[in-house]
């Protein structure tokens, strides 16, 4: 009953960063929030953040088979990295692709993700919500299976 949060480059600058685009909220405000709402489910959320390729990628290698799912913003990593595409292929574990703002609305480059494909799913464009909807995502059907 445990899920797994993470977070890729530039997502720990939250609430100081183009915030006309990600908002005011910050990082420690999302993490509490997920972290109440598995509890509501009884369930346990843990988190990771790093600004690093490799770490992310030693972090989904390490997650496998410890989590029921994986709540995963790669930000600009999601366009551009093959590692971590294929370290999702590689796993087990579900992951759901989050991004706060719509991608698709935004600079063609944000189009396309290297990593959706071999996601369980994506929510894109809630803002912080899209984390409490991949959050949801995993607990109701946790419930619902056991
Ligand atoms: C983002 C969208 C990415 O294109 C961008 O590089 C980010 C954040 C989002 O959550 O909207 O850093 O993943």
């Amino acid at each position: 009953n445990r899920l797994l949060l993470m977070n890729g480059p530039n997502i720990n600058l939250l609430g100081k960063r183009e915030k006309d685009v990600y908002g005011e909220f910050t990082l420690q405000t999302i993490e509490k929030e997920l972290i109440d709402l598995a509890h509501q489910y009884g369930g346990e959320m843990d988190s990771f953040q790093s600004n690093h390729e490799g770490d992310l990628t030693d972090c989904l290698h390490e997650a496998n088979g410890q989590y029921y799912g994986i709540l995963f913003n790669p930000a600009a990593y999601t366009h551009t990295s093959i590692a971590l595409r294929d370290a999702i292929a590689a796993i087990d574990t579900p992951v759901i692709e989050v991004h706060i703002s719509n991608v698709h609305g935004r600079e063609a480059f944000r189009h396309q993700s290297m990593l959706a494909a071999e996601c369980y799913g994506q929510i894109v464009g809630f803002g912080k919500d899209s984390y409490r909807l991949a959050a949801l995502a995993f607990l109701e059907k946790m419930e619902r299976t056991d």
